[in-house]
């Protein structure tokens, strides 16, 4: 076994608690530091609660003074911010791109260039500065139409416009804020997945696709969220069509970046639509996704030390994928209010007895009140993940497991997993 490393793990959500708990599994892992963390995840890491994990000198500090190895960076705003360079710079292994490449997900203006140079299938669109000039575009152009907001808006900055009135609205609130960037999108047809590749600069390796559910409500209605529950694997993702997002999309995107002198390490993450036309991008984000690193993170059954090492050395021609059989299904409780203003403060009890039969409760929105009791904390508050034979039966155990979870504000999706509930009752594939 390759020597066991000391690492630091920079997140507060479900995401980087998946993480905590896949990372400490691994006899890779001498000691797991988390920033800021959270009460799950300081079931596993010593906790560096008041790190700025923005600031690249803040946390190259910290890594030195504590003897890191590897730094895995969770979220997109660090990334964006440069820590991955700073770490770089200071010779410290780190999972994460560059703030040059992290532009991916940073604007989507520039990601759109690079689709454009790249040759990557895409909706077509065009990037505003000025409001009557969008206005103008989005009314000549045939409904619905998509707006974006140009930079990070945690999966909340995108409107699909079935009326002139709802772009124009949606315009208004963009324009709204000075120096605003709008990109306008022609909206493309068909179902969504996430799929996702390990890169080290150079080599590439696809992971399990899996389906995010955006909106807040049943049936996929409602505002989007920064996702309300996910499942993997995507049978719908056939190996066919992932040879091919590997071919036309994600392999000419890492060859541009690379081309560029701003090569790609860490986890590429493509929002794709699978339309009539094949595969086309919806947008790329730099990191894994959350929730869908939560159903990855269940089914891997490779060490999660090994692969992450691999990506920030440059090793990861000679890595092993290894996946359990059967598929997870993680099911977002949210607090009352969001995607809006959530409601926080309410107890949480029951973890433990949610867990009692295998399924994992990881935590995002919780802290702990003066009388050390666990409360919610923000919108997205607990991502209850099941695994089993199929999705029917993981989902299944993901809602039994919520029944044992007392939330008072708790708001969640019941239908989790649906595409593929169907799919596996037509085809009689259910276990
Ligand atoms: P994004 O933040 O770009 O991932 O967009 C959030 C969600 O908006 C996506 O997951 C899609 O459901 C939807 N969306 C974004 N762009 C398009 C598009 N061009 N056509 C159809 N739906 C889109
Ligand atoms: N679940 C989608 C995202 O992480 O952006």
């Amino acid at each position: 076994m390759a020597k066991a490393l000391s690492i630091l793990l920079l997140g507060s959500g479900g995401r980087e608690h998946a993480l905590a708990d896949k990372l400490a599994q691994s006899p890779r892992c001498r000691a797991l530091h988390a920033a800021p963390g959270n009460p799950g995840i300081g079931r596993h890491a010593t906790l560096a609660p008041t790190l700025s994990i923005t600031d690249g000198e803040a946390v190259v500090a910290y890594a030195r003074a504590h003897a890191i190895d590897l730094v895995v960076i969770g979220p997109e705003a660090p990334l964006v911010a440069g820590v991955a360079d700073a770490c770089r710079a200071a010779g410290i292994l780190v999972f994460g791109p560059s703030a040059a490449a992290a532009r991916l997900e940073a604007s989507k203006a520039y990601t759109k260039q690079i689709c454009d140079e790249a040759g990557v299938p895409t909706a077509q669109y065009r990037s505003f500065s000025e409001r009557n000039a969008a206005i103008a575009y989005c009314d000549a152009h045939p409904l619905p139409v998509v707006v974006k907001a140009d930079g990070l808006a945690a999966g909340k900055g995108v409107t699909v416009a079935t009326t002139h009135t709802e772009a124009r609205a949606a315009l208004d609130e963009l324009f709204a804020v000075p120096g605003a960037c709008v990109v306008i999108e022609e909206c493309m047809v068909g179902e969504e997945v996430s799929m996702f590749v390990l890169a080290d600069g150079s080599a590439a390796l696809p992971l399990l696709a899996a389906q995010d559910h955006k909106r807040i409500g049943e049936g996929d209605t409602g505002p989007n969220t920064g996702g309300m529950g996910a499942y993997a694997p995507a049978s719908l993702f056939t190996a066919t069509l992932q040879a091919d997002a590997m071919a036309r999309i994600i392999a000419p995107t890492l060859e541009t970046l690379q081309a560029r002198g701003t090569p790609f390490q860490g986890v590429l993450f493509a929002g794709l639509m699978l339309t009539r036309d094949g595969p086309k991008l919806i947008e790329y984000n730099v990191r894994f996704g959350d929730p869908e690193c939560q159903v990855l993170m269940a089914l891997l059954d490779s060490d999660l030390v090994d692969l992450l090492e691999a990506c920030a050395s440059g090793t990861l021609g000679s890595a092993v994928l290894r996946w359990k059989p059967g598929a997870a299904v993680t099911v977002v409780i949210a607090a009352e209010g969001y995607p809006g203003t959530p409601r926080t403060g309410a107890r949480i009890a029951g973890i433990p007895e949610a867990e009692a039969d295998g399924a994992k409760v990881f935590q995002a929105g919780t802290a702990c009140d003066a009388a050390g009791q666990l409360v919610a904390s923000g919108g997205r508050v607990l991502a209850i993940t099941a695994t089993g034979p199929c999705v029917t039966a993981a989902a299944a155990a993901a809602y039994a497991a919520i029944e044992k979870i007392s939330f008072a504000d708790a708001i969640f999706r019941r239908d989790i997993g649906h595409h593929e509930i169907a799919r596996e009752a037509a085809s009689g594939d259910r276990a």
